[in-house]
């Protein structure tokens, strides 16, 4: 028998995916009060007499009960929805689940439910106090690193406990004896005189009926320990470790205790831990003999421990994370081992990648030590240690004797190979797994394509981004420098959000760029900054592409998602930058003044040019880089505008666009259409920057001078930062698809698939970081191999290769372009949008002369296919297309 369509719908579950803000999962110690809701359709619903979604919200404020409230609501606005009911208090539990509903009110099954908890939000619910401990310490490195602990008494098993954590410094928490949660490197890096984080672990289940203890591990950090190149500086941020904790415990009967971190009672004691030093960089020293065991558990004798001291706290700076935490991303074995000497042994990982080894440690007497060194490639056969500069990731570990389990605490080292140095016996490989490190952001796009080379690079693109998002984006994760670039990120922004959901995790980032723009007079180049070697000027220096990050990153942001509630916010960030560069100006629009760092404008950074030792030296002049930077966020400043109905910022900065372009055009493209610089940069920004779209001629002509440029060079890459996310997209829009594929799958020094071929399994900094003959670049001041910002060509793989447009911010509109060449057979992308789930596969079938395309459209969304010259609209559901096609 036919199935009814209300009795369909009432065994349907159609709503999934339900969340709140850019959080995925259940959320403990959220911000918001009233934080929006997500949730997407599973595809091919039927929306025939659907008249609405329903919204379930169960509510559980600490010492009341429970109450259920439901609101019926339009089920297309399931995109951040705002918080239908009054906000919610501190502490506060609340679980959503959403339905359908139709017509004769019928209900759909209910979507799963996902749960937030809000963290102690007001200042009022904050009692604890920062503590740490009161000994004399020198003020330089290799600090001794403390451990704190107190005991307490509970009336019983309690139903709910939840611990509330930071410091100035890094912390970790046991319980009991049991590790707290899986977080490393708490509270993680942000600008800490405006805001520090705290983080709420569910410890429910490690808590015991009467007697138990909490102890914390403290580390230097980036608060204390050395950051940052030229030597680098110390206490930055204070030079007195301390921790944050605060305990919230809930007994059956709905009554509470809170146990915090104080000085006053003096039941909190401080003693120097095994950690005899850490530091991010340089890497971590520990000695077994100096652990003291049950030191976490009730019953320890503490007689010998110090009672710690109150550090100053201003409490309205603790702030809730939005980003998620760092974790474990992955683990893997060694690929081999081998001895190295007669005393090493040297270790192959695989891969390079933000990670730390974790030993079994057995076999070793009481002070016997090994040491571990982390380097990314090896050179002749040794660790190529100079790229890391001061950052000498070196690891030591002293035995007591016992066999253990170690794994260096608050260091974190970016690296394929290690060299262990006095390990006694054999080192099997069951004695070491590595574990990679990241903040833990939700996976959002995938890709793959007929050719192996292509989907390694993709796969290093994705690992490099995983081993720089670490807390914040940072330029790499290995040398002595680990910032958070700002043109770094401006420039792999796009790519950043097609490959995972980076709104959480970059808007916590650009809260603090705000900060500290605000503080220094403009967009630093690093976030958070620090004034560090010729970085320190007396005032922020405007510089293009890194300060255009205060238009580029929140664009970014919000061609994914469609959030307007953040673009707004992050619009007088835009506005302040926009602002400040239109009065550097010269007349004719033109960016030309020189900002007052040793630099200069960094225009187009490390183009395959550019000498070892001098890295800013270019082929495209830096005025041309800038003014075509600033032409294009003025114009998505305008755009950004536009979408928040503030017409007459739209109207300015579109007037401002224009200006600047007609600047640049007469002042950098020459009437025969040559251009100053006539570099694959200049004709690539000019072209994708739709700086010659009021000159078609022009335009062709440099369509037509940039694919010269490249075959003149057989294919090989001749830009850096700034043309490199760019060039194959502006050969791609000027009908120059041959150009932009053979330069894509070139193999030969410079290029993409070069670095492949040498076997890189990130993106590196340096189009040649290793030479052709395996030897490291000898400017090994500046030679990471693992960068994000050259796999910004990431973009172009999902749009071009794999067909993939966004047309409308949000993805509500996609365009299916797939544009085959050559050896390329096929290619599938997905991306995970903010509707629901994109999945588009093709295949060309050259026998056949046939293009055959397989796509699902989420519900909310639609999509224009464009084969040549032939297009159609499609809508949600799984579509294929079969179109005649000839490469
Ligand atoms: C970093 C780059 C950064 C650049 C700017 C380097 O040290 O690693 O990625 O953007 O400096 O000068």
């Amino acid at each position: 028998m036919p199935q009814t369509q209300e009795a369909s719908l009432i065994e349907s579950k159609p709503v999934e995916s339900v969340m709140f803000e850019h959080m995925h999962g259940d959320v403990l110690g959220a911000g918001q009060r009233e934080p929006r809701i997500s949730w997407t359709y599973s595809p091919g619903q039927d929306w025939d007499g659907i008249t609405g979604a329903q919204i379930r919200i169960r509510r559980n404020m600490p010492g009341e009960g429970a109450r259920e409230e439901t609101v019926v609501v339009d089920y297309r606005q399931n995109h951040l929805h705002a918080w239908p009911v009054a906000p919610l208090q501190p502490r506060e539990r609340t679980t959503v689940a959403v339905r359908l509903v139709d017509e004769k009110g019928s209900f759909s099954q209910w979507s799963d439910e996902v749960n937030l908890e809000t963290g102690i939000l007001a200042a009022g619910d904050r009692l604890g106090a920062m503590v740490g401990p009161g000994w004399y310490e020198s003020t330089t490195d290799w600090r001794h690193a403390p451990l704190m602990r107190k005991e307490f008494e509970l009336k019983g098993k309690p139903v709910s406990a939840r611990l509330y954590l930071t410091a100035y410094g890094l912390v970790e928490a046991e319980l009991n004896g049991r590790k707290v949660g899986g977080d490393i490197l708490t509270p993680g890096w942000t600008s800490y005189d405006d805001r520090l984080l705290y983080w709420t672990f569910d410890v429910t289940d490690l808590l015991q009926g009467r007697a138990n203890a909490l102890g914390l591990w403290l580390g230097d950090g980036w608060y204390r320990g050395r950051l940052g190149f030229r030597g680098g500086k110390v206490n930055i941020y204070g030079d007195r470790l301390g921790a944050y904790a605060q305990l919230n415990v809930t007994y059956a009967d709905g009554s509470e205790e809170v146990v915090v971190t104080n000085a006053y009672d003096r039941t909190w004691k401080a003693h120097k831990g095994p950690i005899v030093s850490s530091g991010l960089c340089e890497g971590e020293e520990y000695d077994a003999r100096l652990e003291e065991e049950g030191w976490s558990e009730p019953g320890f004798d503490d007689s010998d421990w110090e009672p710690v001291t109150e550090l100053p706290l201003d409490v309205d700076k603790m702030a809730e994370p939005i980003s998620p935490a760092v974790r474990e991303i992955g683990r893997r074995r060694p690929v081999s081992i081998q001895q190295h000497g007669s005393h090493a042994y040297l270790i192959d990982m695989g891969v390079n990648c933000t990670q730390r080894l974790r030993f079994n440690i057995h076999g070793f007497e009481s002070g016997q030590s090994f040491q571990v060194q982390h380097a990314e490639v090896l050179e002749d056969g040794e660790l190529a240690t100079a790229p890391l500069r001061r950052g000498s990731q070196i690891d030591r570990y002293t035995s007591d004797g016992k066999d253990a389990v170690w794994e260096p605490r608050f260091t974190i080292h970016g690296f394929r190979y290690a060299l262990v140095e006095g390990w006694p016996g054999d080192l099997g490989p069951d004695d070491v797994t590595a574990i990679a490190y990241g903040s833990a952001v939700e996976r959002t796009g995938w890709f793959e394509t007929s050719d192996d080379r292509v989907n390694q690079l993709h796969d290093n693109i994705v690992r490099s981004m995983n081993s720089n998002f670490v807390s914040i984006p940072t330029d790499c994760p290995q040398r002595d420098e680990r910032l958070g670039w700002t043109g770094d990120i401006a420039l792999f922004a796009p790519t950043a959000a097609m490959l995972f959901d980076v709104e959480g995790f970059l808007s916590s980032w650009l809260h603090d760029l705000k900060v500290e723009t605000e503080k220094f007079g403009s967009v630093p180049y690093y976030v958070p900054y620090v004034p560090l070697g010729e970085w320190q000027t007396p005032k922020v220096q405007a510089l293009a592409i890194w300060g255009d990050s205060a238009v580029l990153v929140p664009w970014a942001i919000y061609m994914d998602s469609g959030d307007k509630v953040l673009l707004g916010e992050q619009f007088k960030l835009v506005v302040k930058w926009i602002e400040e560069v239109s009065g550097y100006l010269s007349p004719d629009g033109v960016w030309d003044r020189r900002p007052g760092i040793v630099y200069g404008q960094l225009g187009d950074w490390l183009d395959p040019t550019a000498p070892p030792d001098d890295m800013a030296k270019a082929l495209t002049a830096k005025e041309l880089v800038a003014t075509a930077y600033f032409a294009r966020s003025a114009g998505l400043a305008s755009r950004m505008a536009s979408e928040l109905g503030m017409e007459q910022y739209r109207d300015d900065y579109a007037r401002l666009a224009d200006h600047v372009k007609t600047g640049f055009v007469s002042r950098f493209v020459g009437e025969d259409g040559l251009m100053t610089s006539d570099t694959q940069c200049a004709y690539t920004l000019a072209i994708h920057f739709g700086l010659l779209d009021g000159h078609p001629d022009l335009k062709e002509f440099a369509g037509r001078r940039l694919a010269q440029l490249v075959r003149d060079r057989d294919y090989t890459v001749g830009t850096g930062f700034a043309g490199t996310p760019y060039v194959l997209p502006a050969l791609t829009e000027t009908g120059h698809l041959e150009e932009a594929y053979r330069l894509f799958l070139s193999e030969k020094c410079p290029s993409w698939l070069y670095q492949v071929s040498m076997g890189a399994t990130t993106t590196w900094e340096r189009w040649d970081s290793m030479l052709p003959d395996g030897k490291v670049n000898s400017g090994v001041g500046m030679t990471s191999f693992n960068h994000y910002a050259l796999g910004s060509v990431a973009e172009w793989m999902y749009s071009t290769l794999g067909g993939l447009v966004m047309t409308t911010p949000g993805w509500e509109r996609f365009k299916v372009a797939p544009k085959p060449w050559g050896p390329i057979r096929n290619a599938h992308v997905t991306h995970k949008t903010a509707l629901g789930i994109i999945d588009l596969a093709w295949k060309y079938e050259a026998d056949d002369g046939q293009l055959i395309i397989d796509v699902s459209v989420p519900e909310g969304s639609s999509a224009l296919v464009e084969v040549g010259e032939q297009s159609e609209l499609i809508h949600a559901g799984s579509h294929r297309l079969v179109y005649a096609y000839t490469v």
